[in-house]
C-alpha cells in the first residue's frame, strides 16, 4: 500500500497575455546564451515563431530555429531535430507549438544531454539525470506538455506511439501566453481542448493513490488520484465546460482562450502526476493506424471509456457532471454519472470531434489489433479505476465503432 504522494510540475509557470514578451529574460535566467527553438512551418508562417525569437535576440541570445516539427511527430523527425541541436550546441532548448513541437524539444534536450538515440529513452524512468534546460511555450490549449513529464513520438514501423516518461522532462519554465492560441483553427482548438478534458477526467477518475498497483521495485511518475491532482483536475473540467465551445465557435474570444489555456495547463499538472488511463492506451494504436490527431482520438473514446469505468468510480463521475455545469440536483450518483457521460458526448459532438471510429477510417477488422496493442501499455492501464482485460478493451472499441 502506498501512503505518500508527490506533486511535480514545471519549475516555474509564467502565465498571461503577452507573457511571451518575457522569453528573452526567461532564457537568460536559465543561463541561456544559445537557444534552440523547436517549432514548425505553420507557426513560422503565422508569425508566432517571431514573437519568441525577437525577445530572444533582444536579450542577446543566439537562436537556431528548427522548423521541421509536424503533428504527432515521427521518431525520424525527432532525430533530425537532435542533429540540428548537435551541430548548434544550445544551452537551452525551447519548444514552441502544440504538444507535438514541445515533445520534440523535450526528447531533443534529453538526447543532447545524454547521447544515444530517441528510442533509447522509451518507457518510464529511463532518462538518467537532468536534461538540458527546457522552456515550453504552448500555442494550443490542450496537451499540458509544458508542465508534464512526457514526450510522445509516433513510431510508423510499429504503427503506434511510444512515450518517454521522466520527471527530468518537466520544463524548467512553462511560458503560457493565451494570445498565442488565438490563431488556432477551430479543429485544432476542438481536438486539443478535448484532450485537456480527457487528461482531467482520466486523472480525477484514476485509481486511488493508496490502491495504486505499482509492482515492487518499479518506479513511475504516475501514482493514482490524490488531493493535489483532484484540485487541479476539477478546476480544469470546470473551465473546459465553460469555455471550450466558445473558443471553438469564436477563436477571437479572449476570455475563452484564457480559460482554455489555464484549463490545459492545470489538466497537465493533474494527469502528469496522477496518470492517464484507458482512453490514452487505446489512442496510441488508433492514432498510429488512422493518423487522427491525439485529441480527436481521445475525445472520440472518452464517453465510451467513462461509461465502462463509471461503476468503479460513481461519485467521481457524478462530480464531473456538476463540474460541467449539469443540473444533477436530487439525482443519485449513478444517475448523475450517466449524465456526465452524456454531457461529455454532447460537448464532443458540439465541437465537431467525431464520435465513431469508422469516421476516422478505422475498419472493424482492426479493432482486435488495437485492443492487443493497447493491452501492452501497462503503465497506463494500471491507472484505470476499473481493471481491464483484452476483451474489455475490445468491447469498448466495438461500442465506439
Ligand atoms: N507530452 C505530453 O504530456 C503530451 C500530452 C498529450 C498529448 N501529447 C502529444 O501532443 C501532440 C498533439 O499536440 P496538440 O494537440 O497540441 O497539436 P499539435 O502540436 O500536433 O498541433 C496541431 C496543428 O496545429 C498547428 N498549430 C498549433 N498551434 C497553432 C496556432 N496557435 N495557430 C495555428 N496553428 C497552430 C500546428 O502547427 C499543427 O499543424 C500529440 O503528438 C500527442 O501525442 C503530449
Ligand atoms: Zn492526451
Amino acid at each position: 500500500m502506498r501512503s505518500t504522494w508527490t506533486f511535480h510540475t514545471a519549475g516555474q509557470l509564467l502565465f498571461g497575455r503577452d507573457a511571451v514578451a518575457h522569453t528573452g529574460e526567461v532564457v537568460r535566467s536559465l543561463g541561456g546564451r544559445r537557444c534552440l527553438v523547436v517549432t514548425d512551418k505553420i507557426l513560422v508562417g503565422a508569425g508566432i515563431a517571431e514573437r519568441v525569437t525577437q525577445p530572444l535576440a533582444a536579450a542577446g541570445v543566439e537562436v537556431e530555429l528548427f522548423a521541421g516539427g509536424e503533428p504527432e511527430p515521427r521518431v525520424s523527425v525527432a532525430e533530425e531535430c537532435v542533429a540540428v541541436g548537435r551541430a548548434f550546441k544550445p544551452d537551452v532548448v525551447l519548444g514552441l507549438g502544440g504538444g507535438s513541437n514541445m515533445d520534440l524539444a523535450k526528447i531533443t534536450a534529453t538526447v543532447l544531454a545524454h547521447g544515444g538515440t530517441c528510442r533509447d529513452y522509451a518507457g518510464d524512468g529511463v532518462v538518467p539525470a537532468p536534461v538540458l534546460p527546457l522552456v515550453c511555450v504552448p500555442t494550443t490549449a490542450g496537451t499540458g506538455s509544458e508542465v508534464s513529464a512526457a514526450s510522445v513520438l509516433s513510431d510508423p514501423e510499429q504503427a503506434t506511439k511510444f512515450g518517454i516518461l521522466s520527471n527530468f522532462l518537466r520544463p524548467r519554465v512553462a511560458l503560457v501566453d493565451p494570445l498565442l492560441t488565438v490563431s488556432c483553427p477551430p479543429e485544432v482548438t476542438a481536438d486539443s481542448g478535448i484532450d485537456a478534458l480527457t487528461h482531467a477526467v482520466e486523472a480525477l477518475t484514476a485509481v486511488a493513490n493508496e490502491d495504486f498497483p505499482l509492482p515492487e521495485g518499479e518506479r513511475t511518475v504516475y501514482q493514482g488520484h490524490h488531493p493535489m491532482g483532484d484540485l487541479v483536475a476539477e478546476r480544469a473540467i470546470e473551465l473546459v465546460g465553460k469555455f471550450l465551445r466558445r473558443a471553438v465557435a469564436d477563436g477571437g474570444d479572449l476570455e475563452a482562450r484564457d480559460g482554455m489555456a489555464l484549463a490545459a495547463t492545470l489538466a497537465g499538472m493533474a494527469f502528469s502526476n496522477v496518470g492517464v488511463a484507458v482512453v490514452h492506451a487505446l489512442e496510441y494504436p488508433i492514432g498510429g493506424a488512422t493518423h487522427c490527431s491525439h485529441g480527436a482520438g481521445n475525445g472520440l473514446l472518452l464517453p465510451y471509456v467513462m461509461d465502462f469505468n463509471k461503476s468503479a468510480c460513481l461519485e467521481r463521475t457524478a462530480r464531473i457532471a456538476r463540474l460541467l455545469g449539469e443540473d444533477v440536483a436530487g439525482l443519485s450518483d449513478a444517475e448523475a454519472a450517466a449524465v456526465a457521460v452524456q454531457a461529455v458526448a454532447r460537448l464532443r459532438d458540439d465541437i465537431g470531434v467525431p464520435g465513431r471510429l469508422r469516421v476516422l477510417g478505422a475498419t472493424e477488422l482492426q479493432l482486435a489489433g488495437f485492443a492487443e496493442k493497447a493491452f501492452t501499455v501497462k503503465r497506463i492501464l494500471r491507472v484505470n479505476p476499473r481493471p481491464v482485460t483484452r476483451d474489455d478493451l475490445l468491447s469498448i472499441l466495438r461500442a465506439a465503432y
